[in-house]
């Protein structure tokens, strides 16, 4: 672990040079790494690994699109794609990939597989964290980690296949072989991570859950959602609208706050810009710090993880979900955002 310093703060973290990838080949040559779940996560973090030299099988139910897509994507059925439960008795090591509401209905035959001497991974601390609302809980003979990859599965091989990597976590909640550090490490790399920071399984669940409700995504729809209708109800046009709400932020802005940082940025804008940021950004701070503290406190005491239970295992919760992403889609704001995007250069 290298010891870096963060802001002022020193972290220890795990890089790619100190644990290069034939490190984590060595330490993964003897395993079986079951990927056990086809949806956003596991082909990412499946095909990183296959791509990484590692010996990787799929998990995932039969007549399903993931089945088709884990075929398209190269793996093979009854040598490197089987049926959940064929794939948790041939892996030594599960990755726990299926959605964090299967997880909860599939968990009594993970657990029946659990052997000792395996390993038991997630990408996130749901399942472990809120045990009891869960009933995840491991035996004791197993190594429990996880690696949490901060961003989608789709980003996490797109990074992979341009050579860049994406930052994760990694908690060791049980350390039974003696081994899970290593072989924790070992997949982060594999995964494709850029560096990996130490965490553990609360701390990762709850920070998951306030960044994704907050900034990464509730936040940031609301706060697009407020400034275009203030723009149109003034008078301003779709186009006006969404070009100074959301097409400017992410086409010119964000790139360069990814390049350089927020300060790097307003040093690049206007001066007028840069005065009313500069005024404004604070204010729009103590405005929202409130609804960040309800947020914390809502994730703190299970009310996230429960709604989050209850509503993704209904039978019925994808074609609920496609009621409210159609309502965002058809919003006239997004609307407006697909003529703008049809209208970039890059995609004429
Ligand atoms: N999405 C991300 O990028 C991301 C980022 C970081 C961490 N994670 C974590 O990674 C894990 C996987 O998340 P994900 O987003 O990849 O999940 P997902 O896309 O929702 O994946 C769903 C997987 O679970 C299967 N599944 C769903 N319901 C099932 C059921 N009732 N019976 C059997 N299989 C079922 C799906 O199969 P079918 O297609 O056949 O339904 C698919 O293989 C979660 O713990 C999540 O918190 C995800």
């Amino acid at each position: 672990m290298a010891k870096l310093n963060f802001g002022g703060v020193e972290e220890n973290v795990v890089t790619r040079e100190e644990f290069p990838l034939q490190k984590a080949q060595e330490v993964l040559k003897d395993e079986v790494v079951a990927v056990i779940g086809y949806g956003v996560q596991g082909p990412g973090q499946a095909l990183n690994q296959k791509d990484n030299g590692i010996n990787v099988i799929v998990g995932q139910r039969k007549n399903s699109k993931s089945w088709d897509k884990a075929v398209a994507d190269g793996f093979v059925p009854g040598e490197t794609l089987f049926e959940i439960e064929e794939a948790l008795q041939k892996g030594t090591i599960i990755c726990y990939l299926l959605s964090d509401a299967a997880q909860i209905e599939y968990w009594p035959k993970v657990k029946q597989n659990l052997t000792p001497g395996k390993a038991l991974y997630f990408s996130h601390g749901f399942g472990i964290t809120f045990n009891e609302r869960t009933g995840i809980v491991p035996p004791a003979e197993v190594d429990v980690f996880l690696v949490a990859p901060k961003g989608s599965g789709t980003s996490l091989r797109r990074m992979f296949l341009q050579d860049r990597g994406l930052n994760s976590s990694f908690a060791i909640y049980q350390d039974a072989t003696g081994k899970a550090r290593d072989r924790v490490t070992a997949l982060g790399i594999a995964i494709g991570s850029g560096y990996l920071f130490e965490t553990d399984f609360k701390k990762e669940v709850f920070s998951d859950l306030a960044g994704e409700r907050g900034t990464l995504m509730g936040a940031v729809q609301g706060i697009f959602a407020a400034q275009y209708d203030v723009l149109r109800k003034n008078g301003h046009s779709p186009s006006e609208a969404f070009n100074e709400t959301v097409e400017e932020l992410t086409q010119s802005l964000m790139p360069l706050v990814a390049e350089n940082g927020m300060d790097w940025m307003y040093a690049n804008c206007s001066t007028t810009a840069q005065r009313g940021a500069l005024d404004w950004w604070k204010r729009f701070r103590d405005a929202t710090s409130p609804l960040f503290e309800e947020l914390y406190d809502s994730v703190a005491k299970g009310a996230e993880a429960q709604r989050s239970i209850d509503s993704n295992s209904k039978p019925d919760y994808r074609e609920k979900l496609e009621v409210e992403l159609a309502e965002l889609r058809e919003s006239e704001m997004w609307r407006a955002g697909k003529t703008v995007r049809s209208l970039r250069p890059e995609n004429n």
